[in-house]
């Protein structure tokens, strides 16, 4: 199946929020929160980067990448999520190519790193790592992952965009 990646048209909003749902509906850990939280980051301008992944014309994925504040850094870290692929399109590597090439455009302009909440199992293929300097409330630190592109690795609590806390 070829797949394209591209950055989020304005068209794309409704299916993005759909296929947002439909990915996070069978996910025990999943709130519903994820759909809402990608439109308040569109709106609040924090959308910092949004990919599409592409199929004979369909979208059959998206991630959302948003800027983070670490300890006292406000400046140049991004977290990585949501990230959703349609449940019968899943295993076929389109989540990975939108990380991949989502990372690689973070590293193209600059950033210092990434960051995530997430499974450990998945993530680590990214590069992803938790080495318990990065912290997020009580979460257990296997959970808080981080992906530093320069020497500086992240240190301190972790804060996501106003979105994610509406
Ligand atoms: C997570 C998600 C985006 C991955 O997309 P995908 O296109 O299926 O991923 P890929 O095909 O690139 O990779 C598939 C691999 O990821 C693994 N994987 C997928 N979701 C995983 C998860 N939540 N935890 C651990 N591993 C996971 C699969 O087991 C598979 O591993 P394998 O290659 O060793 O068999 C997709 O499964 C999804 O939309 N899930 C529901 C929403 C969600 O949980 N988002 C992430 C929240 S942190």
């Amino acid at each position: 199946m070829a797949v394209i990646i591209r950055p989020e048209q304005l068209g794309d909003v409704r299916v993005i929020h759909d296929l947002t749902i439909a990915a996070f509906e069978p996910m025990s850990f999943s709130d519903g929160s994820e759909a809402p939280i990608i439109t308040a980051l569109r709106n609040d301008g924090d959308l910092t980067v949004s990919l599409v992944a592409v199929s004979g014309g369909d979208i059959v994925g998206h991630v959302a990448f948003s800027p983070v504040t670490i300890g006292a850094e406000s400046h140049g870290w991004y977290g990585l999520g949501p990230v959703s692929v349609w449940p019968d399109k899943q295993r076929q590597g389109i989540g990975s190519a939108l990380i991949n090439e989502g990372l690689a455009i973070l590293r193209a302009n600059g950033a210092k790193g990434c960051v995530l909440i997430g499974d450990p199992a998945y993530y680590g293929r990214f590069g992803f790592r938790s080495d318990g300097n990065l912290s997020y409330q009580d979460l257990p630190a296997q959970y808080v992952q981080s992906l530093p592109f320069q020497s500086e690795p992240a240190n301190g609590q972790l804060k996501f965009s106003p979105a994610f806390n509406r």
